[in-house]
């Protein structure tokens, strides 16, 4: 009788093969229904030249096994022993929806477990541990997550950026050979995949079959598609770890960050609506109304003033802002960027009563409070580096890495640091109301050490277990990941985060495709997107109000912007946004989001759909001029095609936005269309002027 065990949830099917006690994924993908093969009886032929047996991907691919791509685990002991590992299965224990596989090598010393776990939204979660089972000191290089793609995934994808520009997708074809994305910044990094995907060829979000793997990590890793000239393609990911790093004393255990795998038959939306499902199914999943958030950064940076800042709250609350986010300046002798960063007190030069004035005039507006922190940092020009020099990270004694952003990062490795860190913001969040803390991290430190030996992964875990702590002490606050904009949107940081912030540029069209790419995996309401000056401080482009509001509308709304300074065309705007804001975040922020793979490129549609295909709006961005002179019709995805809908713009068109003699009837009155013909025949388009967008709902008529 096979020994195999097959899963089938939320429209994925798994079927691990235990047989010679070597797992071995045999199939993960479209469910295999009812009458599942017996895996080991569908044995590959044996080619010439080539071992005597057909060789397979194990769950942890080894070369004892002949599996001649990149071997999942590696490590070795002193003088290079033990090199080569010949896992074998010692136990299983199976779950409702999960699989824990125990594997050991006597010889080698190690007990390997892979444990997978596949959730009611289909996403399959993978989390593997490694034990030390010798006698001496084990030293780790390398432990993968790795799935079988089918040879039918011909083309990869993955994302890649730097500061302002994240998540810009990469496509290739699989050729033989490995592509491997590596991020060596002692943080997720700007250019950091949001996936490594492989899929059918030409697919998109709306059509194809697609195998994705996301590493939840805020270290260095990497993401890699592996293709053999047996035919074998794997997908995979794991940390990467510098010589010594992970030396593991007899009896313990490295634990693999979690890797998130989605497979989908119908494009990246299916990929997305399984991540996000997952997501929001987590019991800390932020469950209030995402509130209007106003940031002080764009609008006064290190000019921190009360009047000028109480002014801001003022004209802040009077447009409905909910939530009022004091950023960088307010601590230390933070004057600039030069100096301050780990003085976690506040300022008396710039505050002379505290924060408490502020924060009373916030909160008697209506608005919480929210503060900026930058924990894991340090300034050299510090009080805390003048007392403690020895508390910066570095790679060696003697030696301090080159200063970023004029800053080093404070070791929280070690002890003392991480309980003085720790003390100053539990004070700080215990003297205030703090409703919300935008936690920052600043720089790419490739060396991070401790006691001479690197420290990414401690100094990952400590920064993992101060975050966990401060929840712990104060449940109530929110917390957002940012790192120089979005260096750090990985499953890893959101697991104790409520937000990520995804890029610092606040310019729309920049914003259009990292939001796009970014919501691949992370939903909505937890990607922080606001709208910033007239004239972008990022790229100086400068955008109407319109197309400002429609792309920050698209995830958590707020604003970045001396908006004191706003003209009376621009706060009319702003009020029309944040009115729509309210009044369909409820389906912004559960609904399923859609995209479409808009033949003429110029153009870029994304919608939310509210789960009972009730309620959806849409935003329908031009981005650059197009070929045709009339926009292609555009077809709304995702609605039900048995109801009839009322379509209408949401705002406005601005005059100067459209050009062209006439506009499509529709757009005075709105129209009623069936889904079918909204899916099918589409609508016809206004004549957009490019960095414009035309917002569009769609109600179902009873
Ligand atoms: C980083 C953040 C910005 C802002 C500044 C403050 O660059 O990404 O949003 O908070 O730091 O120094």
């Amino acid at each position: 009788m096979a020994d195999q065990h097959y899963f089938e949830v939320g429209g994925v099917g798994l079927l691990v093969d235990l047989t010679d006690g070597d797992p071995v994924i045999a199939h993960w993908g479209a469910p295999l229904g009812a009458a599942v093969p017996d895996a080991s009886a569908l044995s590959a032929a044996v080619p010439n030249s080539n071992f005597d047996v057909p060789i397979r991907p194990s769950l942890v691919p080894q070369l004892s096994r002949g599996w001649r791509g990149r071997p999942a685990v590696r490590g070795s002991r002193g003088g290079g022993a033990a090199f080569s590992p010949l896992l074998a299965l010692t136990g299983v224990e199976e779950g409702q929806r999960s699989l824990t596989l125990r594997m050991a090598d006597r010889l080698v010393g190690i007990d390997v477990a892979v444990r997978l776990s596949l959730r009611p939204s289909g996403l399959l979660l993978l989390d593997g541990e490694l034990t030390n089972t010798g006698g001496d000191p084990y030293s780790l290089d390398r432990f993968d997550l790795v799935l079988p793609v089918p040879g039918r995934a011909t083309e990869s994808l993955d994302t890649t950026g730097r500061w302002a520009r994240e998540k810009h997708p990469q496509r290739r074809p699989i050729d033989q050979g490995s592509w491997v994305r590596s991020g060596r910044h002692g943080r997720t990094g700007h250019d950091a995949t949001a996936v490594i995907a492989a899929g059918t060829s030409g697919f998109g979000w709306r059509s194809g079959e697609v195998w994705t793997l996301h590493l939840g990590w805020s270290g260095n890793h990497e993401a890699f598609v592996d293709a053999l000239p047996s035919g074998q393609t794997v997908i995979g990911a794991g940390e990467l770890l510098e010589p010594g790093e992970v030396v593991l004393a007899p009896g313990e255990t490295y634990r693999t960050p979690t890797a998130y795998a989605a497979y989908a038959n119908d494009g990246l939306d299916g990929v997305s609506a399984r991540f996000h499902a997952w997501m929001r199914a987590r019991p800390q999943h932020p469950s209030s109304p995402r509130p209007v958030v106003l940031n002080t950064w764009e609008a006064v940076y290190f000019g921190h003033d009360l009047a000028t800042l109480n002014e801001l709250a003022d004209v802040a609350a009077e447009i409905g802002v909910e939530r009022f986010v004091l950023d960088d300046g307010w601590f230390g002798h933070r004057r600039n960027d030069r100096a301050g960063l780990g003085d976690w007190w506040v300022d008396p030069a710039v505050w002379p009563d505290g924060l408490g004035p502020l924060i009373d005039h916030v909160r008697g507006l209506g608005m919480q409070f929210g503060l900026w922190v930058e924990p894991e940092m340090v300034n050299e020009d510090s009080d805390l580096i003048r007392e403690h020099p020895d508390w910066i990270s570095r790679p060696a004694a003697g030696r301090t890495p080159i200063e970023w952003r004029f800053q080093q990062v404070l070791d929280l490795v070690n002890e003392e640091a991480y309980e003085h860190v720790l003390g100053r913001l539990d004070a700080l969040l215990t003297e205030y109301p703090i409703a919300y803390l935008k936690w920052d991290q600043n720089r790419d430190q490739l060396e991070l050490g401790h006691d001479g030996a690197a420290s990414t992964h401690a100094q990952t875990l400590a920064a993992y277990r101060l975050l966990d702590e401060l929840k712990r002490r104060h449940p109530g606050v929110e917390i957002e990941s940012c790192s120089s904009g979005g260096a750090r949107v990985d499953l890893g940081a959101l697991q104790r985060t409520d937000r990520v912030w995804a890029s610092d540029t606040n310019d729309a069209l920049e914003r259009q495709t990292i939001q796009r790419w970014t919501q691949l995996i992370v939903p909505p309401e937890l990607v922080g997107a606001h709208v910033g000056p007239t004239t972008s401080h990022s790229t100086r482009r400068t955008h109407d109000i319109d197309f400002r509001t429609a792309t920050a509308l698209f995830g958590h709304f707020g604003i970045e912007w001396d908006i004191r300074t706003a003209s009376d065309d621009e706060r009319a705007g702003l009020r029309i946004a944040i009115e729509l804001y309210k009044a369909w975040r409820d389906v912004l922020h559960t609904g399923r989001v859609v995209r479409a793979d808009a033949p003429d490129p110029s153009v870029q549609l994304t919608g939310v759909v509210a789960h009972d295909g009730g309620r959806a709006i849409y935003s329908w961005a031009q981005l650059t001029t197009s070929a045709f002179e009339t926009p292609l019709p555009v077809t709304l995805p995702g609605l039900d095609p048995e109801r009839s809908y009322r379509v209408a713009t949401a705002a406005p068109v601005p005059a100067h936005a459209a050009y062209g003699r006439g506009r499509p009837a529709w757009l005075a009155e709105g129209i009623v269309l069936s889904g079918t013909a909204l899916a099918v025949l589409g609508l016809p388009m206004p004549i957009l002027n490019p960095e414009h967008a035309l917002l569009i709902t769609v109600e179902a008529v009873a």
